[in-house]
């Protein structure tokens, strides 16, 4: 989320900036903006919308400058708007920065700097980091290489950062925490970006920044690396091979699968800053400042639609499992026109990655107007639906381009597997052992997603299946528990990107009539990674089998007996039953992917959907 770019040399830094931000832009494009140094001036533009909008507003203007930085932003403090656009400068106008992550305690700082003077003019985190750092530099009079690292020294959160000081023009500083950061080394100049490819084509030589180091990259002296604790470091120089072709899309062919191999990524983003990994504590703001809300609320009512709803049942499971809340999940097109019994002492949440679906909203405001407490849990910030709720929390998976949700709903489990585990642990239906337990294992997901994800041999067998399957006019997907949901978002994923008729149930419930369906012809998957109810999934597929259906099972590694009856098994990594769900959906969204890519259809923009429905 958010773009960073730099430049520092002979050049002009104006073109190497705007390139870089286009180059940026999937990681945000909700504004972009440049500071150049000139003469003596410390020269911003920004723009809200797209680094179009931005190109469009600078044309008749003052671009000039050998030194510089970009950003292109994805919102998480502060709306979209030509304030909250990066750069930011300093009270007194000598600083610039740039930033991409969160400062978790922006707001005692900038109370602190508020009682010292300092006047903010945005709604950003940023904006309070540049302050900070003007503060350091005029207390105790250091430079300002000195003054970002004392300054960082007091910040909780994530950062990739680049500051320029025009009293100081020859050198940028820059800093990392939990938020990429590549220095590209040129002959005579230097590069800095969030990913390699703003800077390919000028060096092929890259410095990768290391957590918690500051670099400053100086004309005179070259490039100096020391860690936020003052240790110098010996910079590390590697050399990219990466085509310059390769780069829409982040070298993915379709936006679907770039998400797809981004969650790995977006799950740790989601946890960070909530896990105490110290002391394996959970701690989401929103809850925790509605504490006594939360403990005594009568109920819980989830509102959502499509993959969101998805979502919310999973959080049925792991609430009423963990926290021992009664949860009810509705969607929001039912709840909104069929006067629902809601009101105080009730919890609405609502689910939401765009934060504008029009039931959504209508659900929420009804749940508020009867006295219900509302709590949003969407990935848009500034969204309509975030706006209009009493509390909530982001998912921080950044822009969802493809139509179809995949990183999105893994972001909404992965907040509401925190959420569960919060209000287990504040309500004491937990056991200490099993929190701390849920809480490891919790943060081991991205990693398990990722090994996955670079799993060969899997992956060729998910593709061989679509192959398979490609021409399939029908299929059946089971599940049980916590993975019942998970049956529906892969049936889901199926239908809407390769116009596959597919149906979600409970594996149970197939004797009750799905089970007429199954012949020869009829593919079944199910989601075999349950470890309470395995026998009971093991005999659902023995049914299906016995009828000649064709079974597809996702199971943990080292399953010995369903890969003796089913005709594919697809293996994941082994986790907690109640995080199951975060892993076997991976395999179902490669599948509909693979199936819909060989069906030739758009996999980004499906026929008919939209990714914000805005109306009902
Ligand atoms: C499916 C999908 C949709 C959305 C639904 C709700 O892949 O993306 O079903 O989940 O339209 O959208 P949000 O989450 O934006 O409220």
């Amino acid at each position: 989320m958010c773009g960073i770019v730099a430049y520092i040399g002979q050049k002009e830094a104006y073109p190497i900036l705007i390139k870089g931000l286009q180059r940026l832009e999937y990681r945000g494009y909700d504004s972009a903006g440049v500071a150049l140094f000139n003469d003596g001036n410390l020269n911003i533009l920004k723009r809200k919308g797209k680094v179009n909008d931005l190109l469009q507003f600078s044309k008749d203007k003052n671009t000039a400058g050998n030194i510089g930085m970009g950003h292109t932003r994805w919102a998480t403090h502060g709306v979209p708007n030509n304030t909250n656009a990066h750069p930011h400068p300093s009270g007194d106008g000598d600083l610039a920065i740039i930033h991409n992550g969160i400062i978790e305690n922006y707001e005692p700082l900038k109370k602190a700097l508020k009682n010292k003077g300092h006047i903010f003019t945005s709604d950003t985190d940023t904006e309070v980091l540049v302050h900070l750092i003007e503060e350091v530099q005029r207390e105790t009079k250091t430079d300002i290489a000195e003054a970002v690292r004392l300054a960082l020294s007091q910040v909780i959160g994530a950062y990739a950062i680049v500051v320029l000081d025009q009293k100081d023009p020859t050198r940028l500083v820059a800093a990392r925490k939990a938020s990429p950061l590549v220095i590209g080394i040129g002959k005579d100049d230097f590069y800095l970006a969030s990913d390699a490819t703003p800077i390919i084509e000028y060096t092929k030589n890259v410095v990768y920044l290391n957590d918690e180091e500051i670099a400053v990259v100086d004309l005179k002296n070259g490039l100096e690396i020391k860690t936020i604790a003052n240790e110098p470091q010996v910079p590390v120089i590697q050399e990219i091979h990466m085509e310059v072709e390769r780069l829409e899309k982040g070298g993915y062919d379709h936006y679907m699968l770039k998400e797809i191999y981004e969650q790995p990524r977006t799950i740790a983003d989601c946890m960070r800053g909530r896990i105490d990994s110290k002391n394996n504590r959970i701690y989401l703001g929103g809850i925790m400042e509605h504490k006594k809300r939360f403990q005594n609320a009568k109920r819980i009512i989830i509102v959502a639609c499509g993959t969101s709803w998805h979502s919310g049942l999973i959080a049925e499971y792991l609430i009423e499992e963990l926290a021992r809340i009664p949860v009810e999940v509705e969607y929001a097109s039912e709840f909104r026109y069929r006067n629902p019994i809601v009101g105080e002492g009730d919890i609405v949440i609502a689910l939401s990655q765009s934060g504008e679906t029009a039931d959504t909203l209508a659900a929420l405001e009804i749940a508020k107007k009867r006295g219900a407490m509302i709590y949003g849990i969407v990935n848009v910030v500034g969204s309509s639906i975030a706006r209009l709720t009493d509390a909530g929390s982001y998912i921080h998976a950044g822009p969802e381009i493809g139509v179809a949700s995949t990183k999105a709903f893994t972001g909404q489990v992965t907040l509401l597997t925190m959420m569960a585990l919060n209000l287990a642990h504040e309500r004491g239906t937990i056991s200490e052992s099993e929190y701390q337990k849920l809480i490891i294992e919790l943060e081991n997901v991205p990693n398990k997603i990722k090994e996955l994800l670079a799993n060969n041999e899997e992956n060729s067998k998910i593709k061989y299946i679509a192959s398979v399957f490609q021409n399939a006019e029908n299929a059946l997907y089971l599940g049980r528990g916590y993975n019942f949901p998970i049956a529906l978002e892969g049936a889901l994923k199926l239908k809407e990107i390769s116009y596959i008729h597919a149906e979600g149930y409970p594996a149970a419930e197939m004797k009750h009539g799905p089970i007429a369906l199954i012949d020869e012809n009829m593919p079944v998957v199910v989601v075999a990674t349950n470890h309470s109810a395995y026998e009971k999934i093991l005999s659902n597929i023995q049914e299906v089998k016995a009828r000649k259906g064709r079974v597809v099972a996702i199971v943990e590694q080292g399953d010995v007996h369903i890969k003796n009856i089913a005709d594919f098994v697809i293996e994941i990594p082994k986790t907690a039953e109640p995080l199951t769900p975060l892993l076997a959906v991976i395999p179902l969204q490669l599948l509909s992917y693979h199936i819909a890519v060989m069906r030739e259809c758009n996999v980004d923009q499906p026929r008919n959907l939209a990714k914000s429905v805005t109306v009902e």
